[in-house]
């Protein structure tokens, strides 16, 4: 249940920070309170898809507009919501993984915004030292996530479009964040129905991959095209009158298709519930037909 409280309301977010045990109760107020809200870069009027996932996700960097275009998504795609969520447990549970088996540095294409559980949280609760560039195309969300991180010099976040790799791959805070002689994890998770075939994503991983070393592994989920998908945006688009980008969502075939220079580890390209579950996955009713599939693979 997440508490439906103003994004100015200082009291009723250092309650939900106490509940969620990122703040000391004892701690005086004012002083100790994460910065939930980037003022100075956002207008919690327009609404952003960028804070309706942190609303789904259960974070506090939304907005009563961005909570209201969520309900508006919700009434078409019930499900939504629930294939955030998906997506973001298999984040936490692959970049635990790599953490723990010794990667330290992490690549993460079309990152939207760093709230609610993202990669330098979860990477750097297993190991405080581990360090991760962000990459987003969408300026607003980049503005906003460069004023929730300032301060952290263990991240840095790049206003990038992928399917131009030098403006990741070259990128001076990039080099002067990363030590390319160590491991590091490109990770693409739930965004490459943003990338065209047309783009050539196979091709995208495979420069990114070369360029990052050898050691380096690709994570990435990718939601499915399926017909209750499809009609869910028609719905939304006819209701309020929206135009909608072309979206690329594939099958897990053609999700193979962009792994083909990879070997893929175990246990494969899988539904998402079944990728490694642990015991803080959310249980799912018929985990074999969920609609998104996700790999860690290696370049072969
Ligand atoms: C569905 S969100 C996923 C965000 C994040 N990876 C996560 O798991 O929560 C997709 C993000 O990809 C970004 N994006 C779309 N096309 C992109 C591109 N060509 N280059 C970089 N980012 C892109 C969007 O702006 C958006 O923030």
């Amino acid at each position: 249940m997440i508490p439906n409280f103003g994004h100015y309301d200082h009291r009723a977010c250092r309650r939900w920070h106490i509940l969620r045990g990122v703040i000391n109760p004892k701690t005086p107020p004012s002083a100790d309170l994460p910065p939930i809200w980037a003022p100075g870069a956002a207008d919690p009027d327009k609404p952003s898809t960028a804070r309706v996932r942190d609303y789904w996700l259960g974070g506090v960097h939304n907005s009563a507009a961005d909570r209201r275009l969520g309900e508006q998504f919700t009434l078409c795609a019930p499900q939504l919501p629930y294939l955030v969520r998906t997506h973001r447990n298999f984040l936490r549970r692959v970049v635990t993984r790599l953490v723990r088996d010794g990667v330290h540095q992490f690549v993460d294409l079309g990152s939207g915004m760093p709230t609610a559980g993202n990669v330098h949280k979860v990477a750097q609760r297993v190991n405080p030292e581990c360090r991760v560039v962000y990459t987003d195309i969408d300026p607003v969300v980049v503005a906003e996530s460069r004023e929730l991180l300032a301060g952290d010099d263990r991240t840095t976040y790049l206003h990038a479009d992928l399917r131009r790799p030098e403006q990741i791959l070259d990128s001076p805070d990039l080099r002067g964040l990363l030590d390319l002689d160590e491991p590091v994890a490109l990770l693409a998770i739930d965004m490459l129905h943003h990338v065209l075939d047309s783009a050539g994503p196979a091709q995208l991983l495979t420069t990114y991959a070369d360029a990052l070393g050898p050691a380096c592994q690709v994570a990435l989920s990718h939601t499915y095209r399926d017909e209750r998908m499809l009609d869910a945006l028609r719905l939304y688009s006819d209701i309020y009158n929206k135009p909608l980008p072309e979206f690329a969502f594939r099958s897990a075939a053609e999700v193979g298709d962009l792994l083909a220079g990879f070997e893929v580890s175990e246990p494969g390209l899988v539904p998402i519930p079944l990728w490694l579950p642990d015991a803080d996955t959310e249980p799912d009713q018929n985990p074999e037909h969920f609609s998104g599939c996700a790999a860690l693979a290696r370049r072969r």
